[in-house]
């Protein structure tokens, strides 16, 4: 694989390969199974695979969190070198090659901006809107692959996509779990002991709220998995709603749901001093 920290650099590398198609993996890096299924996806489908590793600070609305953020460089380019091939690339720019100058766009994505973690984390889908569509641009790829772990995201991005008029196709990738069922995440390594032994409740428990879906109206639903979450010492639900996966619209009661889309029971749960998300498909059948 190639290490490639500029744009020119990158455009070249691309132009160069006569490749295609490309695929384009963006990522924050503290890479974990979950990012290297999205390679091995990306792998499969295309002779030329871009990972990027970049920490975007137009996302973060907290500076803490900006500076917690893990940064593994290192081993992240020992995990990548284990699956890429001589062709691909990782592209890992600094924060002055992709933000030469400040970025003052204001995307707006309707309903999908309003919900979930956007009342919780202003102004962070605009951040990534921000780094992804650049990332399109610079890339040219002919495909991108995101991870349904944020199914937001992916929502947003879709759309973004849209907004662009950009012919990239956005490829949905499965949620990959550590073996207690946590989703992995950058975050997890941040968990304190205690709380990593009893984070596998978030996913126990928005499953059991998946079978609840038969026989029991949202209300109920919703108020088992915030009692059933909350009652773990350390653990706060922020919010957790049934919601399709094109408009996002978090529904009320079973008799709002949409007849033909698809629902996910959507969870954002403070866990200690970590914030982690979740979602499993939920449909009355
Ligand atoms: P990051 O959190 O590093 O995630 C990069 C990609 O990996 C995202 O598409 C995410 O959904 C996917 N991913 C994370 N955990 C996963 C898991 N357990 N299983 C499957 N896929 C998983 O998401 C971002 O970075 C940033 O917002 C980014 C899109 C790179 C823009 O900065």
């Amino acid at each position: 694989m190639k290490v490639i920290s500029t744009i020119p650099q990158l455009q070249e590398s691309i132009r160069k390969s006569g490749l295609s198609p490309a695929g384009l993996v963006p990522t924050m890096g503290a890479l974990h199974e979950g990012h290297i299924s999205l390679v091995k996806l990306a792998l499969a489908r295309c002779p030329l695979v871009v990972v990027s590793i970049f920490v975007n600070p137009a996302q973060f609305n907290d500076t803490k969190d900006l500076q917690n953020y893990p940064r593994t460089i290192e081993e992240d380019l020992t995990l990548l070198g284990s699956v890429l091939r001589k062709e691909d690339i990782v592209f890992t720019p600094d924060e002055h090659e992709m933000y030469p100058e400040k970025d003052t766009r204001i995307f707006s994505f309707g309903n999908l901006d309003r919900v979930m973690e956007a009342t919780h984390r202003p102004g962070h889908f605009n951040g990534v809107a921000q780094i992804v569509s650049k990332l399109i641009n610079i890339v040219n790829a002919d495909f991108a692959f995101f991870g349904i772990k944020d199914f937001q995201q992916l929502a947003v991005i879709k759309d973004l996509v849209k907004q662009m008029n950009s012919r990239i196709l956005i490829v949905s990738c499965p949620i990959i779990r550590e073996n207690d069922g946590l989703a992995m995440s950058s975050r997890n390594r941040l968990l304190e002991p205690q709380i990593r032994k009893n984070a596998p409740v978030i996913f126990q428990t928005i499953t059991k709220a998946a079978g609840m879906i038969h026989h029991q109206d949202i209300p109920e639903i919703k108020k088992f998995v915030t009692e059933t979450i909350n009652n773990v010492p350390g653990f706060s639900v922020e919010y957790f709603e049934i919601a399709d996966d094109v408009e996002l619209i978090p529904a009320p009661t079973k008799q709002a749901l949409i007849p033909g889309r698809k629902y996910y029971g959507c969870i954002a749960v403070k866990a200690g001093k970590i914030r982690l998300i979740d979602n499993v498909e939920m449909n009355p059948d």
